[in-house]
């Protein structure tokens, strides 16, 4: 006996991702229902070897439903979510909605899996930042051994983190440069990000941070540990799917760079890929359509007592989203939903 799961947001690139990742891992799923917005009614998406047609999410009645995987932006969460939630179904939302209330967990299964136990006060699970779920895997087997102190991050976030949108403003602007007359004015960001990097993802705050920066060290805290102090700056670079980091750790206590590959190779959901030679890492490229967190360039920094380097690349759509909801919804189901 499975489960009844809607995916919202089917026709969008994390939805996309959810329904494959559910088939890929063979989810128990007894019977799917895919949502989006009235516009993409009796749109089909893939579901394993199966289409399914797209309903619209307005009306929708989710009793009787078992889990709900939300990626439809925080305006349409908030309207629809606390419907879902009071109809009995479990809402696992990748909007950034619900990730700091303190009566919703945020959960990264290899991090703290326990937290999905306390899906009961609100019927809501919250899924992280993409940029934060990739690091916090990254960090967990580190912290559990030397203690981190601070992490100062420095991100490379592809455009697909922007959702269509922003895939179609790389791809139109890379061809408009070499088609006179067909240049593409920036409209989802800021400035043009074909061939550019742009320091500016999501709106301002009042300190000077970006809210996309904000979200790293506020998540990191509630998800790792709140006395980990982390500093980043965000990227949006053109590439268009995968996440890549720079991170700089300080630990309490010494960690030799052996020893940290080696805990590394060990921990769930990291892939250790470093060598010290052309090629001996890995780029975005390389990490699309992987479940894997990977890590390379781990080395020394000796310009700090207890300091370590790395570059941590996953696929943003996947471990940044769609793949940690399902592995939320894995998890509530082992821990707190058992079937048959
Ligand atoms: N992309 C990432 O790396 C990433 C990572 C972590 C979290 N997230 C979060 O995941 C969510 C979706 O992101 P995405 O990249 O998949 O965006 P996307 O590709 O633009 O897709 C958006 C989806 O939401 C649906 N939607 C929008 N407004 C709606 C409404 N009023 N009612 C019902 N459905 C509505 C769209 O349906 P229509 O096709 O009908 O418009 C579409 O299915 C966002 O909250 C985002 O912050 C994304």
């Amino acid at each position: 006996m499975g489960y009844k799961v809607v995916v919202a947001g089917a026709t969008g690139n994390v939805g996309r991702e959810m329904l494959n990742i559910l088939a890929e891992r063979e989810f128990p799923v007894d019977e799917i229902a895919a949502l989006a917005s009235r516009r993409s009614l009796g749109t089909e998406v893939s579901f394993g070897d199966k289409t399914v047609k797209t309903k619209d999410i307005e009306g929708f009645d989710f009793t009787g439903w078992d889990i709900a995987l939300f990626a439809i932006g925080s305006e349409a969460t908030k309207k629809y979510a606390p419907i879902a939630a009071s109809q009995g179904c479990v809402v696992i939302d990748n909007s950034s909605l619900y990730r700091y209330d303190p009566e919703i967990p945020l959960v990264v299964p290899e991090v703290n899996p326990e937290a999905v136990e306390q899906y009961k006060k609100k019927m809501i699970i919250a899924n992280p930042n993409c940029s934060t779920a990739q690091m916090v895997v990254a960090l967990k087997p580190l912290h559990d051994r030397a203690r981190i102190k601070r992490v100062v991050v420095s991100t490379y976030q592809s455009v697909s983190g922007a959702g269509k949108e922003g895939i179609d403003e790389l791809w139109d602007q890379t061809k408009g440069m070499y088609v006179p007359g067909q240049e593409v004015a920036p409209k989802k960001f800021s400035k043009q990000i074909a061939f550019n990097v742009i320091p500016h993802i999501d709106v301002f705050m009042e300190d000077g941070q970006t809210k996309e920066e904000w979200k790293m060290v506020a998540e990191t805290k509630k998800i790792l540990d709140k006395t980990i102090k982390v500093t980043a700056t965000c990227v949006r670079v053109p590439v268009f799917v995968g996440h890549s980091e720079a991170v700089n750790i300080e630990f309490e206590d010494f960690l030799d760079e052996d020893e940290a590959r080696d805990i590394l190779r060990e921990a769930p959901g990291v892939m250790v890929v470093d060598k010290r030679e052309n090629g001996g890492y890995v780029t975005p490229v390389e990490c699309v359509g992987d479940y894997a967190t990977f890590v390379s360039r781990i080395r020394q920094d000796g310009t700090i007592e207890n300091g370590l380097n790395l570059w941590c690349v996953s696929d943003n759509l996947r471990k940044g989203a769609a793949l940690n909801a399902v592995q939320i919804a894995e998890t509530l189901g082992n821990r707190c939903l058992k079937k048959g």
